[in-house]
């Protein structure tokens, strides 16, 4: 039922008890969100219960018991879905640099890439495989919670000012080629071409429920566990390097680090600067 209650704007919810709302999110749904920063995801709450006119946290919590739509649209708003085709374009260069020789090592090759967001990374990842001829042995595991955004992500269409801004990032990111070899441009939208989808499987998985990927060669999971707090970030890095093969490359994103985690110790760091570190044991 439709709650009207009038906001008091200038009283902007600060009594607000986020741990509270998070628990009701956990034990009716099961998406865990009670170890993402607090910070973040207070933030996050509060514009929400601006937007829909929610006075406090008992008529919150009241509404995502009663109102499952209401609930997935906030379960979307507390994931944070910014991304972009090679996204930070030093990274990549890096990653031709530093990781690509190491995949030619192996005669398969498994990447998982955590928190994919609506695909751009996955893609960026297709696309670098495929110059680098390593596409055909390579099998990309694209994986998030957000449903709705893995729903777009396998459609592979963007809008083209989106890919005005990604053919920049393609050419600072040091790729050979064009970066509209890789689509098919229709009215206002560009559609990602079939051959960079053949090898990409996306899949629902939750980093904080759901269990290890085997034996990986390579996983990225970068600006995910930034709304982590530290409890979450050491479980997620316990899944990762039990998913990894002795040798795999992990690459995390610019603001996140291994630094003061459990797993520190056991990598090396293959660029401190762009966050690639490679499992030493
Ligand atoms: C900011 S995006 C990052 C996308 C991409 N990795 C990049 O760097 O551009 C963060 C993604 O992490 C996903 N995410 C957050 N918590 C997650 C969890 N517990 N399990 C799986 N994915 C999660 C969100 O749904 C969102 O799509």
């Amino acid at each position: 039922m439709e709650d009207h209650t009038p906001v008091d704007h200038s009283q902007p919810h600060r009594n607000i008890n986020p741990a509270a709302i998070l628990e009701t999110i956990f034990s009716r749904y099961g998406y865990d969100f009670r170890h993402y920063s607090e910070a973040h995801i207070k933030r996050r709450l509060l514009n929400s219960m601006v937007r829909w006119r929610i006075p406090d946290t008992e008529h919150m919590k009241e509404r995502i018991l009663t109102d499952e739509a209401f609930a997935a649209t906030l379960v979307n708003d507390l994931s944070i879905t910014v991304t972009e085709m090679f996204r930070d374009p030093d990274f990549y260069r890096s990653l031709r640099t530093h990781v690509i020789p190491i995949l030619k090592t192996y005669p398969f090759i498994k990447i998982w890439h955590a928190g994919c967001s609506t695909g751009e990374e996955a893609y960026s990842m297709a696309i670098l495989l495929t110059e680098e001829g390593l596409y055909d042995r390579s099998t990309i595991y694209a994986t998030d919670f957000n449903q709705q955004a893995l729903n777009f992500a396998k459609e592979g269409i963007y809008s083209n000012d989106l890919a005005r801004e990604y053919t920049i990032n393609y050419q600072l990111a040091g790729c050979k080629s064009s970066f509209s070899d890789y689509y098919t441009s229709q009215y206002d939208h560009v559609i990602m071409h079939k051959s960079l989808r053949r090898n990409i499987l996306w899949a629902n998985h939750n980093l904080v429920t759901d269990s290890v990927f085997a034996e990986v060669h390579l996983i990225l999971c970068r600006n995910v566990m930034i709304y982590f707090d530290k409890v979450l970030q050491n479980q997620v890095q316990k899944l990762f390097y039990e998913s990894l093969i002795k040798g795999g490359v992990l690459c995390l994103g610019s603001k996140e680090s291994l630094k003061f985690t459990n797993v520190y110790d056991r990598y090396s760091e293959i660029d401190k600067a762009q966050r690639i570190y490679k499992k030493k044991y």
